[in-house]
């Protein structure tokens, strides 16, 4: 896979127009967009769809985390909105994570549609060390708790997860190169790290194994995103 096709910009606005604006402006340099909770909410299922219409893939971020009979059907309806990829909370635990598989390959077969990757989120890129301590009483080290996450995430058979750059290494090694790690964080070394806290380079996270890397800021919240994905595609090539 060339660096173009492992490349996710996150479309971190909040109405269609903009978001549309984003992908035509990138034209044919971004394959795969990435929808998260600001515009789901503010637009629905209609902006995946109009993405989709302009020959883009969406990874729908709704990082689902609830009981397991409403993860697996909020799971049936992302696979029944053709998106490529979407992710749950492997806190919401293996249940939960199983049962969405399952609705997902069954209703892919069922209605003959493609099947979307099905991704565990971890620990957020966004929380450390301390924070998991303090806050949720989590003694063993954040690896530690990535580990864990993403070893339940494959036995419940999701196709892989999203960590930090930090991880990934550590996740290939131990749950083997086929599982799917998809890594937001992304900061090349010039760039402020806003609210993230364990961050990568797009080169060094990349190298690392991840699969996927998510740009957000570090492209759209540059004065001209253009030329900083041209920079970003440079450094990688
Ligand atoms: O602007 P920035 O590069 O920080 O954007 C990262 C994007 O990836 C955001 O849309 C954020 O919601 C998402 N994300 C993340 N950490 C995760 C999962 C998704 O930062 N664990």
């Amino acid at each position: 896979m060339s660096a173009k096709q492992k490349i996710i910009l996150a479309l971190d606005v909040d109405n269609g127009p903009a978001a549309l604006e984003t992908v035509d402006r990138f034209g044919g340099r971004v394959n795969i967009y990435k929808v998260g909770l600001e515009l789901f909410t503010a637009e629905g299922p209609s902006i995946v769809r109009d993405i989709q219409a302009r020959g883009k893939k969406v990874f729908l971020d709704l990082k689902f985390h609830d009981i397991p009979n409403t993860v697996a059907k909020a799971a049936r309806t992302a696979a029944r909105l053709g998106v490529f990829m979407f992710n749950i909370h492997a806190s919401a635990g293996s249940e939960a994570m199983r049962r969405a598989r399952d609705e997902v390959v069954e209703l892919s077969l069922k209605e003959n549609l493609p099947r979307p990757l099905l991704i565990a989120v971890t620990v957020l890129t966004s929380q450390n060390q301390d924070e998991l301590k303090t806050e949720f009483g989590i003694q063993h080290s954040l690896r530690t708790h990535v580990k864990h996450l993403a070893g339940l995430a494959k036995n419940a058979g999701l196709d892989g997860v999203v960590a930090s750059g930090q991880e990934v290494s550590m996740i290939k090694e131990h749950l083997g190169g086929k599982f799917l790690i998809v890594t937001p964080g992304i900061r090349p070394s010039s760039y402020p790290p806003d609210d993230q806290k364990r961050t990568m380079t797009p080169r060094e996270a990349l190298r690392a194994g991840a699969d996927f890397i998510v740009l957000g800021r570090a492209v759209t919240g540059q004065k001209d995103p253009e030329k900083a994905l041209e920079q970003i595609e440079s450094e990688l090539a």
